[in-house]
C-alpha cells in the first residue's frame, strides 16, 4: 500500500508538470485565458501530492518521490491540448479506483478515508474537463469563438487548495 500511495504522489506531480507545460504551450501561442486555466490546474495537482505526501508521512512512514514522467508539451491545437488533459485525468481516475481498490482489499482503513476525498475530487475533475472539451469541440477553428473560449478560462478562479 505504502509503494501505491509513493507512485501516486509521483503521478500527481506527473500531472502537475503536464499542466503546466500545456500551459506553456497555450500561452506561448497567446492563449492566455487556457494558460491560466491550466497553471491553476497544475498548482491543483501540486496540492494533490502534498496532501497524499503529508498523509504518509502522518501514518508514520517516510514519504518518497520514485518518478516524474517526462510532460511532453507538443500539440497542433487547443483541442489537443484539453483532449490530453482529458486523457489525463481518466488515467488518474483509474490510478485512484485502482488504489482504493487495493486500500479496500487489504483493509487499510485510514487509506480509505483518505482516498474518498480524491474518488470524489476525479469526478469534479473530470466533468469540468469534459466540458471544455465539449465546447472546443463546438468551436472547431472559429477565432472568435476560440478568443470568447479563452476568456472564459480565463475567469477561472483558484480552486480551495485540497485539504
Ligand atoms: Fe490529481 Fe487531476 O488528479
Amino acid at each position: 500500500m505504502l509503494d501505491a500511495l509513493d507512485q501516486q504522489i509521483s503521478n500527481e506531480f506527473s500531472a502537475s508538470f503536464s499542466y503546466l507545460a500545456m500551459a506553456s504551450w497555450c500561452e506561448h501561442r497567446q492563449f492566455m485565458g487556457a494558460g491560466h486555466w491550466l497553471r491553476l490546474q497544475s498548482a491543483e495537482e501540486y496540492s494533490h501530492a502534498m496532501k497524499l505526501f503529508n498523509f504518509v508521512l502522518a501514518r508514520n512512514h517516510q514519504a518518497s518521490v520514485s518518478r516524474i514522467d517526462n510532460p511532453g508539451g507538443d500539440f497542433t491545437s487547443l483541442l489537443e491540448v484539453f483532449e490530453a488533459a482529458q486523457t489525463q485525468e481518466q488515467a488518474v481516475s483509474r490510478q485512484i479506483d485502482g488504489l482504493f481498490e487495493l486500500a479496500f482489499q487489504e483493509k487499510v482503513f485510514a487509506a480509505m478515508a483518505e482516498l474518498q476525498w480524491f474518488v470524489t475530487e476525479q469526478v469534479e475533475e473530470e466533468k469540468s474537463i469534459r466540458e471544455i472539451v465539449a465546447k472546443m469541440r463546438m468551436v472547431k477553428d472559429d477565432p472568435s469563438s476560440l478568443l470568447d473560449l479563452d476568456r472564459e478560462l480565463g475567469a477561472r478562479a483558484a480552486a480551495p487548495q485540497a485539504p
